[in-house]
């Protein structure tokens, strides 16, 4: 198994490219099912996550082409509707088949995804929608299995949580169903602004894109032919290097990158003391060496992501006075705080909520990736602790950031991968 070992207290500088959303990816590889013709898609994140629902498209007979960041999928000649549990179980985000699948051959056997090391994460929202939506749900040997032989019905989805996978899901369901669906308390990430971008294109009538309460006039099962899509950037991906920037000190410039997209976590990092300059899809940025404590609670787009919260936590220990961090949208997504100790931090929890204490320095220990977000917290950390540090298990890091420890060695970190 692959570890990183970082060697702390080097100032980074020069500028790196982000890669394509991985969260946008997903929905969108996904969303290629309510087509027979192939897509072209480009800007893809060269990450693990990608491959692994490029390979499940591959299992139910679809023809895929991948080379890093360009891939074209034609699901013409798919030939099963069954999402197996290996897949299934390897990444969560495969339950975004469910809708697509459903929706174009009116039946479809989806493992359940499980729970995972943020939390329960369960899949109810999704399944009540496209009930509602007319389909026959059972879960049976550990299989969603759902039924829809006439093809989908629009209805009004209200959700009751604001849920990202839930909107995308039945996004996608209603692309092809019969009639107009509205998704009332829609999710209005970006992700789901490319999805409807990409639906739209095809010539489906969506109307308030980007708002919490989308329509979708479906095809009544027609297939749709998409145009090429690019992906767009990866906010979490620049939001982390940003953080890499204001932990160490330093200045940063990151290239194709959406300000808006991460305006949240820019104004969070601007309130600790840093500064930025940017130019369309150019950000610079530059830290403090006070920087000061922050305040902040995870909510749904625009409010601050909890995609970024574990890595603000690192950027807090360094920080000179206490900072307070609620998380709301996981019960379970404090698993690097002990990680975090570890290597000196005063981190104190109680429910969802964290007090980050200053510290007067890191010092670097052996220390283990628990989920995606969490193992970069504790590569943030690593460039700054005193000594070497060893993240383990980062699988979890190769699932989600495309080319992590050559991008921070571009920045002049000292990092290395290395076997165990
Ligand atoms: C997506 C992102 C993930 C991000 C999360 C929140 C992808 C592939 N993943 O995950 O990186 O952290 O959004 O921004 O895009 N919930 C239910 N029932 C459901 C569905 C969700 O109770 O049927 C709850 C979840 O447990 C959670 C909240 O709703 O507490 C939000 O989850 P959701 O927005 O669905 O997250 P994901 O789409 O799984």
């Amino acid at each position: 198994m692959d570890y990183l070992q970082i060697t702390g207290g080097t100032k980074l500088s020069g500028a790196i490219d982000i890669s394509g959303a991985k969260n946008s990816a997903l929905p969108v590889i996904a969303a290629t099912i309510l087509s027979d013709q192939p897509v072209e898609l480009t800007n893809l994140p060269n990450v693990v996550d990608i491959r692994t629902l490029l390979k499940l498209l591959s299992i139910l007979g679809s023809e895929v082409e991948h080379n890093e960041t360009v891939a074209t999928v034609n699901n013409g000649t798919m030939n099963s509707t069954k999402a197996v549990y290996e897949i299934v179980s390897k990444m969560r985000a495969s339950i975004l088949v469910l809708g697509p699948l459903l929706a174009r051959f009116g039946e479809c056997e989806v493992s359940l995804p499980g729970g995972c090391a943020i939390g329960q994460r369960p899949i109810d929202l999704h399944l009540k929608a496209l009930e509602a939506m007319g389909a026959t749900i059972e879960i049976k040997g550990g299989y969603v299995r759902a039924e829809a032989p006439e093809g989908l019905k629009g209805a009004k989805i209200v959700f009751d949580k604001i849920t990202v996978g839930g909107t995308e899901n039945t996004v996608m369901a209603a692309a092809l169903a019969h009639g107009t669906t509205t998704i009332v308390n829609a999710a209005k990430e970006p992700e789901i602004v490319q999805l409807c971008e990409m639906i739209a294109s095809a010539g489906v009538k969506v109307e308030g894109i980007g708002t919490s309460e989308i329509t979708i006039e479906g095809t009544g099962q027609k297939p749709l032919v998409f145009k090429p899509v690019e992906i767009i950037p990866d906010r979490i991906e620049a939001g982390t290097y940003l953080c890499a920037a204001a932990i160490t000190n330093s200045t940063v410039t990151l290239n194709r990158v959406n300000a808006t997209h991460i305006q949240a976590s820019i104004d969070k990092l601007e309130a600790m003391g840093c500064s930025f300059d940017i130019n369309d899809d150019v950000i610079t940025i530059t830290s403090s060496d006070r920087l000061k404590p922050v305040s902040l609670i995870t909510t749904e787009y625009p409010g601050f992501p909890t995609d970024m919260q574990a890595q603000f936590m690192a950027v807090a220990t360094m920080a000179i006075g206490e900072s307070v961090i609620e998380e709301r949208l996981f019960e379970n997504r404090f698993m690097h705080v002990s990680e975090l100790n570890r290597l000196g931090s005063d981190i104190w929890l109680k429910g969802s909520v964290a007090a980050v204490r200053p510290v007067a320095e890191l010092y670097g220990a052996d220390v283990m990736a628990t989920d995606l977000r969490a193992s970069s917290a504790l590569v943030l950390a690593g460039l700054v602790a005193k000594g070497v540090t060893n993240v383990h298990r980062i699988y979890h890091l190769d699932r989600g950031y495309d080319n992590l420890e050559g991008k921070l060695s571009a920045l002049g970190a000292n990092i290395q991968r290395l076997s165990e």
